[in-house]
C-alpha cells in the first residue's frame, strides 16, 4: 500500500479543519436563522446543540477518520465498515458520501456569485441600484431568472467554471500541496477581512439620528443578544438552531473524517477538534452575527430587517448588503472585502466536500489521485449544469434540503449509534484519548453514549414530522417549479444510487484479493 498523505503541520491541518467548517453558512445562513428564529432566544438551543450534540460529534467524527487513516480509507463507507463487521455498514457510509456530493454541487455554484459579486462591488458594476428592487432584479438577472441588469446568464455561468476550475485546481495538488496551503492563506485573510469589516459596522452607530433616531447598530446587538424565554417552548427552534450548529461545523457529512484520515495514527484529536469548533464559533456568533445584521438594523430598521431575513440568506448577503455599500465611503472597497470574504469561507469548505469523493475513487479502485480528481471534476462539471440551467425552479432548494439539511442529521445519528453502540464506547473513549493533549472530562464519555443519540434522534423524528413529510409532498411549491423540484429528486437519487453501486463493485473487487484493504 503506498504511504498515505498526512498534513505537514498541525496548524495546517487546524485551519484546513476550521476552513472546511467556517463557511457560508457562518456568514449568511447564521444571522438569517437567528433573525427568523427570535434573535438571543435562537442561542440558547444553539449552544445546548453545541455541547451536547455537537462538540461529541466532532471527537466522534475526528476519531472515525484517524481510524479510517490507519486503513488507508478517507471515506466514510470503508471507515464505517471497520467499526462494524456488517455488510450493510459500507452502505450506510455511502449515504455521507453521496450528502457531500451534493452539497459540493451546489455550493460550488453559490460560491460562484460571491466571486462575482466581488467583482462587481471592486468595479462598482451594481453602483446606482440604490434600492431593494434595484438590486433583487440585478441578482436575478445575474442567475439568468430574469431579463434586468444582465440579459443572460452567461456572466454567472463564466464564475461558475473559474471557480470550479480554482476548485479542481486545488483538490489536484493534494491534501497538502493543496487544501492545506489553500488554508494556511484564506483562512487568516478571511479573519482580517471580517474584523474590518466588524470594526467599520461598529463605528457606524445611528447612520441617521434625525430622521431615525432608532435605527442604530446597538439596536442590531440588542435584537440579536436579548432572549426572549417565551420562544424556546417551539419545537421549531430547537430543530432550526440544531440544523444550523450542523450545518455550520459540517457534521455528518464525512468531511471532516476525510481530513482526520491524514493525520498521523497518534496525533491528537482531543484539543484539535475542540480548537477547530471555537474558531468556528468565533467565526459565525462573534463575526457572522455582527456584520450582516446589525448593518442592516442601522440602515433600515428592525422591522425591514427581519423582513429581509426572511426572504432568506442570499437576499441578505446580494441585495441587503450591496445597497448598504453603496451608502458607505470606500463602499466598494467594503463590498469587495464582504464578498471576498465569503468566497475564501465558501471555497475553502468547498474543497472539503470534494474531498470524500475523490479519496473513496482513489483508493477504493487503486488509480491516481490525478486521474480520480478529473473523474469528479467531470462528474461535478456536468451536475453544476443542472443547477445553473434550473436554479429559478428551486432545483438548488431541493438539493439543500435534502442533502444540506436532512441527511446531515440521519448520518450524525447513524454514526454516533455505530461508533458508542457498535464499536462501543469504552473502545470509542480510548480514541478520543489516543495522543490526546488535554483532558476530556469523563462525563462526555456518558454523553456521547447517551444524550447525543437519543436528542439525535428525538430532531430526527420531529423534523421527519414537522419538515420532512410537507417537504416530500412539496407543500407550497408552485405547480410550475414541481417537475424542476421532481427532476432534481430523480439526478440525486441517480446519484446516491450510482454511489452505492460503485460500494458494492469495490467492496467486491477487493474480495478476491488475498489481503483484504481494510486489515
Ligand atoms: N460548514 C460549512 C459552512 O458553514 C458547510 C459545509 C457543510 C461544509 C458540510 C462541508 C460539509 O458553510
Amino acid at each position: 500500500m503506498a504511504e498515505r498523505e498526512c498534513w505537514k503541520s498541525r496548524t495546517g491541518m487546524i485551519l484546513a479543519m476550521a476552513g472546511n467548517a467556517v463557511g457560508l453558512g457562518n456568514f449568511l445562513r447564521f444571522p438569517v436563522q437567528a433573525a427568523q428564529n427570535g434573535g438571543g432566544s435562537f442561542l440558547i438551543p444553539y449552544f445546548i446543540a453545541l455541547i451536547l450534540i455537537s462538540v461529541p460529534i466532532m471527537w466522534v467524527e475526528w476519531a472515525i477518520g484517524r481510524n479510517g487513516g490507519r486503513h488507508n480509507h478517507g471515506s466514510l463507507p470503508g471507515m464505517f465498515d471497520l467499526l462494524w463487521k456488517n455488510p450493510i455498514a459500507k452502505y450506510l457510509g455511502a449515504i455521507g458520501l453521496f450528502g457531500s456530493t451534493i452539497i459540493l454541487i451546489y455550493y460550488a455554484y453559490i460560491v460562484s456569485w460571491t466571486l462575482g459579486f466581488s467583482f462587481f462591488s471592486l468595479f462598482k458594476t451594481y453602483f446606482g441600484l440604490t434600492s431593494f428592487d434595484g438590486m433583487s432584479s440585478f441578482l436575478g438577472s445575474y442567475q439568468g431568472a430574469s431579463v434586468g441588469y444582465f440579459s443572460s446568464g452567461w456572466l454567472a455561468y463564466l464564475f461558475m467554471l473559474l471557480t470550479f476550475a480554482f476548485i479542481f485546481w486545488i483538490m489536484k495538488r493534494g491534501v497538502s500541496g493543496g487544501i492545506e496551503k489553500l488554508a494556511l492563506f484564506a483562512l487568516p485573510a478571511l479573519f482580517i477581512f471580517a474584523i474590518i469589516l466588524a470594526i467599520r459596522v461598529f463605528t457606524l452607530g445611528t447612520p441617521d439620528p434625525v430622521n431615525h433616531p432608532d435605527w442604530s447598530v446597538a439596536k442590531g446587538f440588542a435584537f440579536l443578544w436579548n432572549p426572549n424565554f417565551e420562544m424556546l417552548g417551539d419545537a421549531k427552534i430547537w430543530l432550526a438552531a440544531a440544523g444550523q450548529i450542523f450545518f455550520s461545523l459540517s457534521v455528518g457529512m464525512g468531511t471532516l473524517q476525510a481530513y482526520a484520515s491524514y493525520l498521523k495514527p497518534e496525533d491528537d484529536i482531543a484539543l484539535s477538534g475542540l480548537s477547530t469548533a471555537s474558531i468556528n464559533e468565533l467565526a459565525e456568533v462573534v463575526l457572522g452575527a455582527v456584520i450582516a445584521i446589525p448593518v442592516a438594523v442601522a440602515f433600515f430598521g428592525l422591522d425591514v430587517t427581519i423582513q429581509v431575513a426572511e426572504g432568506g440568506s442570499f437576499n441578505l448577503a446580494f441585495v441587503s448588503m450591496p445597497v448598504i455599500f453603496q451608502k458607505l465611503p470606500f463602499g466598494e472597497i467594503f463590498g469587495f472585502l464582504w464578498f471576498f470574504l465569503l468566497f475564501f469561507a465558501g471555497i475553502t469548505s468547498v474543497v472539503a466536500m470534494a474531498q470524500p469523493l475523490i479519496s473513496f475513487i482513489e483508493e477504493r479502485f487503486e488509480i491516481s489521485h490525478n486521474k480520480a480528481t478529473t473523474y469528479v471534476g467531470i462528474f461535478t462539471l456536468i451536475a453544476l449544469h443542472f443547477v445553473f440551467f434550473f436554479f429559478q425552479y428551486g432545483f438548488l432548494d431541493e438539493m439543500d434540503y435534502w442533502a444540506g439539511t436532512f441527511i446531515l442529521v440521519v448520518i450524525a445519528f447513524i454514526e454516533v449509534v455505530i461508533f458508542a453502540w457498535i464499536f462501543g464506547m469504552d473502545k470509542g473513549w480510548e480514541e478520543f484519548n489516543t495522543g490526546a493533549d488535554i483532558k476530556i472530562p469523563i462525563i462526555f464519555k456518558y454523553i456521547t453514549k447517551y444524550v447525543t443519540p437519543i436528542f439525535l434522534f428525538v430532531i430526527l423524528i420531529s423534523w421527519t414530522i414537522q419538515d420532512a413529510i410537507p417537504i416530500l409532498m412539496m407543500k407550497g411549491i408552485s405547480p410550475e417549479n414541481i417537475p424542476y423540484r421532481w427532476g432534481a429528486r430523480l439526478l440525486m437519487l441517480a446519484i446516491l444510487f450510482t454511489i452505492m453501486y460503485m460500494v458494492h463493485i469495490a467492496w467486491k473487487k477487493n474480495k478476491r484479493k488475498p489481503v483484504s484493504f481494510d486489515s
